[in-house]
């Protein structure tokens, strides 16, 4: 079966095609372009919900393209869109394209919810990072990766996005039980509003990782140990606090870090050096958190599989904390992380999630949803 993905909730504009041949087996990515209008909202520092709408609507129509390209609609079975959660006028442009493609192919439509189907860019076969960036590699990939390893239930979920944190148990593919969400920042917010502190570029993930990877190590290349960081040739010696680590629920905090950021910061002037320390910190306290509360997880629930999703979960530094916590697990589980390129939001996932949960709604009654939540 090939389905048409199509993901407007914020400021991506995707398309993919993916096909998937049963439920057991991964499925795989025929095409897929992304477009972002990141760039229209560097000099705001975030985003401008106007302005990511007008965005969509410029390109959706040439990313549609690119996507379809070489792929005639007769051979789509279904057609895959984003409802929620989002931002109303992104979500819209998505939402009616789609219908109008349902309406006239006379093709199945599939209503996804954008942060459990972020959990499916660990059900796509891609065979290395590589091929993640480069969408013509992807034509190639059916015979080679459908066998790869798949999650198995129960699995549990981390979807850490730009405004969601959530700890879910995934029983089946229909049936997720939320365990945790945040109850204030999430986990790239704080990403986000810190970077925008320390007069970092936006999105403030990438660019705290890359301020953080050149904060000074006690030797050269070295690479600190879980929960012990380097700051011996810093000047600055920082701590922040790890919100919630030791609450005895799955929910999180990270809006207090961003107060204990800006503590550090008054009295002091902005140097490259401060900002390296203060973004090393940062990530070390988010990563830290989110790491110790999902192993508290595995040890109570004991699922086969653990998937981490969701923009953050491209950052480096949790990526190699989460492997190392999860080969020192005292349970055997497999750990899922998708490639990077499949971290951010794409309409790969949104097909695949759709392949997995296939339940098509009628076109006359799909609509957005902006406030969606990872169960609903
Ligand atoms: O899932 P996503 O692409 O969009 C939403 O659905 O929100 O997540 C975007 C978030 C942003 O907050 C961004 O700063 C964060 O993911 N992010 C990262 C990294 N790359 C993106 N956070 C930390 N490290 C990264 N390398
Ligand atoms: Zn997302």
């Amino acid at each position: 079966m090939k389905i048409l993905g199509i993901e407007t909730s914020c400021d991506e504009t995707a398309a993919a095609v993916v096909e998937g041949v049963a439920i057991d087996r991964k499925v795989v990515i025929l095409s897929q372009a992304v477009a972002s209008s990141q760039e229209f909202h560097q000099k705001t520092g975030g985003i401008v919900p106007e302005v990511a709408a007008r965005k969509q609507i410029e390109v959706l129509l040439p990313v549609l393209s690119e996507a379809l390209n070489g792929i005639d609609p007769q051979y789509i079975d279904a057609i895959a869109v984003t409802i929620g959660p989002g931002l109303s006028g992104s979500l819209l442009v998505g939402v009616e394209t789609a219908k109008v493609l349902a309406l006239v192919w006379g093709k199945p439509l599939l209503a996804v919810n954008h942060l459990a189907a972020h959990l499916y860019a660990n059900w796509i076969g891609v065979k290395s990072k590589s091929e993640a960036r480069n969408s013509k590699q992807f034509r190639n990939l059916k015979s080679q990766n459908t066998n790869t390893k798949i999650p198995e239930f129960p699995a549990l979920g981390l979807v850490v996005s730009g405004g969601h944190t959530d700890l879910v148990l995934m029983h089946s593919h229909k049936d997720i039980e939320q365990l945790g969400s945040t109850r204030d920042d999430a986990a790239g917010e704080a990403f986000d509003k810190i970077a925008r502190m320390l007069g970092l570029a936006y999105p403030g993930g990438p660019a705290i990782a890359a301020a953080a990877e050149k904060f000074e190590l006690p030797s050269k290349g070295a690479t600190p140990k879980v929960g012990q960081a380097g700051r011996r040739n810093s000047k600055f010696e920082i701590s922040l606090p790890r919100p919630m680590i030791d609450s005895e629920d799955y929910d999180y905090s990270f809006s207090g870090l961003k107060t204990a950021v800006m503590r550090q910061l008054s009295n002091r002037k902005l140097s490259g050096q401060l900002v390296q320390a203060i973004a090393q910190e940062a990530q070390e306290a988010i990563c830290e958190v989110l790491a110790t509360k999902l192993m508290r997880a595995v040890d109570e629930f004991r699922p086969k599989s653990v998937l981490v999703a969701g923009g953050v979960a491209a950052n480096r530094r949790l990526r190699q904390r989460l492997k190392f916590e999860i080969r020192n697990s005292k349970f055997e589980v497999a750990l899922f992380i998708p490639p990077i390129a499949l971290c951010t939001d794409n309409a790969a996932y949104v097909a695949a999630s759709a392949f997995y949960r296939f339940s098509p709604t009628p076109w006359i009654r799909v609509a957005i949803d902006p406030g969606l939540t990872i169960t609903s």
